[in-house]
């Protein structure tokens, strides 16, 4: 059985224009940095940061990490560690690379949890944000969209483990 495809949001070339701007201002912004740590939050932000890495010509460095949320996540804002980064933060610029700000508790807790880790500086970088669900104020450095609060799928977001790959944000029906 196959869904209807879901709807364009933000089209495939828009995000593209997008991530090459961002990726332009993140070279700026890091000109002379030794080495710039992106840490990709999983797994919704392996394809964005994919994008994101290939477009910067400054010295950057890839590595993931996996949070997951108790219970209902959505409210309760308890988020746990269940993969961490494969390497010491320590003394590094650290870009933190989501595809969604929902909430704001997911990024909340990794911040307060890298921060512990004394990096040299850790900043964010969001695809989209859903500005009217926030919880708590997480600082963006660098973000692509303001969207509004409906469930969006495609370029890593998924509904149910589904429709992650569509290459472009596109939403969905809650009765679909
Ligand atoms: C999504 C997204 C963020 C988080 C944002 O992850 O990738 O990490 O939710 O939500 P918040 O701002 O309300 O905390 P999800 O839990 O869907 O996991 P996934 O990336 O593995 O799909």
């Amino acid at each position: 059985m196959r869904d209807d495809q879901p709807k364009v949001l933000i089209s495939e070339e828009a995000i593209a224009a997008k991530v090459a701007e961002l990726a332009e201002r993140i070279n700026h912004d890091y000109t002379g940095v030794d080495e710039l740590i992106l840490v990709g939050v999983l797994k919704g932000a392996f394809i964005f940061l994919a994008d994101l890495a290939r477009k910067l010509t400054i010295p950057r460095s890839v590595d993931f990490i996996a949070l997951s949320t108790y219970g209902d996540g959505t409210t309760s804002g308890a988020v746990r560690l269940i993969m961490d980064l494969r390497r010491s933060i320590e003394g590094k610029h650290v870009l933190v690379v989501e595809d969604i700000v929902d909430t704001g508790h997911t990024l909340a807790y990794l911040l307060r949890n890298l921060q512990s880790r004394q990096p040299a500086s850790l900043a964010c970088c969001a695809l989209v944000r859903k500005a009217e669900r926030a919880q708590v104020e997480v600082p963006l450095a660098y973000l692509g969209f303001d969207i509004p609060n409906v469930w969006v799928v495609g370029y890593g977001l998924d509904w149910a483990e589904r429709f992650r790959t569509l290459p472009y944000i596109g939403v969905v029906s809650p009765e679909a």
